[in-house]
């Protein structure tokens, strides 16, 4: 949701590390952004609206440019409009300290009522203020900066990931973290603390992910861990082996262009390592994905948010093909609340690129608690999600740094495929003949994703989006395994070109969504040879006979030629088809972005991780 940052040096000055970590989070969010560094005995702020450009400019004087020490923020607001006086750092008003905050402190109100009666005053509308002058009190009560900041979250009901700052007889610096993900690290000379380990990868590999509940001093060399409760706690370095460049554009003139082109590598990196060809299987690393632990289930509860819930619907439809188990998918954020009944041997499947996202975390925990197996699908290794789950199939799609999710879906939906076979092969329900067809077609896939991104496909799409781009709305339809890959159509279209855009089950819309249909309006409609093929070129005619624009996309040749417009893609099983079905479709809303100029990596309103409620 936001990003934080904090740095501290034994020399060497922090202010443009500070700058370039929070570039490096800003797609976690940005309606505004601010520093406060150490300056002596004073610690001074500087904070602004919009883009962290607009605060460099705030910096050009060099004013603070030897600081050793401070902290950063770039915010995807929850409690107040965005605006300079909402922006973090925030302080207590006494000039001897600051914090930024990621996450939202629900009982923020009763704590302002207290310290505004206390005559404490208050320059924000924000909830992250609250905390600044809880911690700020104990201070001005000779407490350390931990302990006041153990102290202060004492009395905080959400959650936060945090990074505040003291100066008075030393400079201090702690971290800590409920919910949000933390990373911290130490060199020889420093220490640092961040939202995410991209910012840290410029200074070290070696970090640790801090827990829930976890509190970080950091001071140049050192970084000491303990418990809210101050009881002492180590946790694990890990070394990051991702580079530097593979986070970087790599020449394309968006995130999103460059993590659609990576999908055949991403495919690669996901699947070729773990299928066993000869025995029609695949092996997925760590424990809990063997036959005997795998035969035991009865059911698989998904639970995911946005793209990740389409690749979960998918999942769906392949595991209980190839596996025979049943599924059921809960958007995250609906299971949590809707008193879920579960029978024993469940596993909970979550699906998540971040691996932070609030919903998806508390639905997972619900389950564990309701006796579910925890499980997941996910994209980065040090997560919570990982780090909650039992087992878990790492997606290999590297940094996904497009608000929009392209690779890391395309990876989730290789994962399931790959779950069903291994679900399939332990329950004894797919032969080893079927698992190598299954397999082989897997590999098949990579030229067909490969055969996709070509100029051919790219001016096709460019033609269609031109043509529609003064659309007023569109519909996404598609069947079977098809019928999430609509959903994801149409969200990719609605996040990053803002336009009202629904994926919608084909066979439904003669159930009233079709009395939405007007002459010219563009329906696109997602078809593959396989089952219910046939039933969805009746649904085109259906939509034809209406007067709607019909954009076919897919291998089924019969549904292309009905179509007005049509983008062919490479033919492969049923199973696998959304893999290739959907890359028009992300190649379709970003050229829809760009023509109606809107910020492509990153769209009003989102933020790459949502990891508040
Ligand atoms: C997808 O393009 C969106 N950015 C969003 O729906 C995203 O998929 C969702 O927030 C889940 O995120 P996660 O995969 O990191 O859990």
């Amino acid at each position: 949701m936001c990003g934080i940052v904090g740095a501290v040096a034994r020399q060497g000055a922090v202010l443009q590390d500070l700058v370039e970590g929070l570039r490096k989070l800003e797609y976690r969010g940005y309606d505004s952004c601010g520093v406060a560094v150490a300056d002596g005995a004073e610690i001074a702020i500087r904070r602004k609206v919009g883009r962290l450009t607009e605060l460099e400019a705030l910096l050009a004087d060099g004013a603070l440019a030897s600081a050793r020490a401070g902290i950063g923020h770039t915010r995807w607001a929850t409690h107040g409009k965005p605006s300079d006086e909402n922006a973090h750092p925030h302080s207590d008003g006494s000039g001897r300290m600051a914090l930024v905050h990621n996450g939202i402190i629900e009982n923020y109100l009763e704590l302002r009522r207290e310290l505004q009666a206390e005559g404490r005053k208050f320059s924000s509308e924000t909830d992250t203020e609250v905390l600044s002058h809880l911690v700020g009190r104990e201070l001005a009560r000779g407490l350390s900066l931990a302990d006041a900041g153990r102290a202060a979250l004492s009395r905080v009901h959400g959650y936060y990931a945090i990074a505040v700052m003291a100066v008075g007889k030393t400079f201090e610096l702690v971290a800590a973290r409920q919910g949000p993900p933390l990373v911290v690290a130490a060199t020889a000379d420093a220490a640092w603390c961040a939202s995410d380990v991209l910012a840290l990868l410029p200074h070290t590999r070696d970090v640790i992910y801090i827990e829930d509940g976890d509190v970080a001093e950091l001071s140049p060399g050192k970084v000491v861990l303990s418990r809210v409760d101050g009881s002492p706690v180590s946790r694990p370095v890990r070394h990051i082996d991702w580079d530097e460049e593979a986070a970087s554009k790599r020449g394309f003139p968006h995130f999103m262009l460059k993590e659609i082109f990576e999908q055949p590598d991403v495919l690669a990196r996901t699947a070729f390592d773990r299928i066993l060809q000869l025995e029609g299987d695949v092996a997925f690393e760590g424990d809990g994905w063997d036959d005997a632990g795998l035969k035991r289930l009865e059911r698989l509860q998904v639970v995911a948010c946005g793209t990740a819930l389409h690749a979960g619907y998918i999942t769906k439809y392949l595991v209980e093909s190839l596996a025979r188990l049943p599924v059921d998918v809960d958007f995250a954020s609906e299971f949590r609340y809707r008193g879920p009944v579960l029978v024993a041997n469940t596993a909970v499947l979550a699906i998540s690129q971040s691996g932070e996202t609030a919903d998806t975390l508390a639905a997972m925990r619900l389950a564990r608690e309701l006796g579910c197996r925890p499980v997941s699908i996910c994209n980065v290794k040090g997560s919570t999600v990982v780090r909650e789950s039992e087992a878990v199939i790492l997606t290999h799609a590297g940094p996904e740094i497009g608000v929009a999710s392209t690779k890391a879906f395309v990876a989730q939906v290789i994962a399931g495929f790959m779950l069903a076979v291994r679900l399939g092969r332990a329950r004894g329900v797919l032969a080893v003949d079927d698992g190598r067809r299954l397999l082989d077609e897997l590999r098949c896939l990579r030229p067909r994703l490969e055969g996709l991104l070509t100029e051919k496909t790219l001016s096709a799409v460019r033609r269609i989006a031109e043509k529609h781009v003064k659309a007023k709305g569109f519909f996404f339809l598609g069947r079977g395994v098809n019928f999430p890959v609509a959903l994801e159509g149409a969200l990719k279209l609605k996040e990053i070109s803002y336009v009202h855009a629904e994926g919608y089950a084909a066979g439904e819309m003669k159930h009233g969504p079709i009395a939405l249909i007007e002459p010219g309006m563009p329906i696109v409609v997602i078809n593959s040879p396989g089952k219910v093929a046939e039933k969805v070129r009746s649904n085109i005619e259906q939509v034809k006979a209406r007067g709607g624009h019909v954009i076919a996309i897919g291998a089924d040749r019969e549904s292309l030629a009905l179509a007005d417009d049509a983008i062919e893609v490479p033919d492969t099983i049923e199973w696998l088809s959304p893999v290739l079905n959907v890359v028009p479709l992300q190649l379709f809303a970003y050229h829809h972005a760009l023509l109606r100029g809107c910020d492509i990596d990153k769209p009003r309103n989102l933020a790459k991780s949502v990891t508040v409620e």
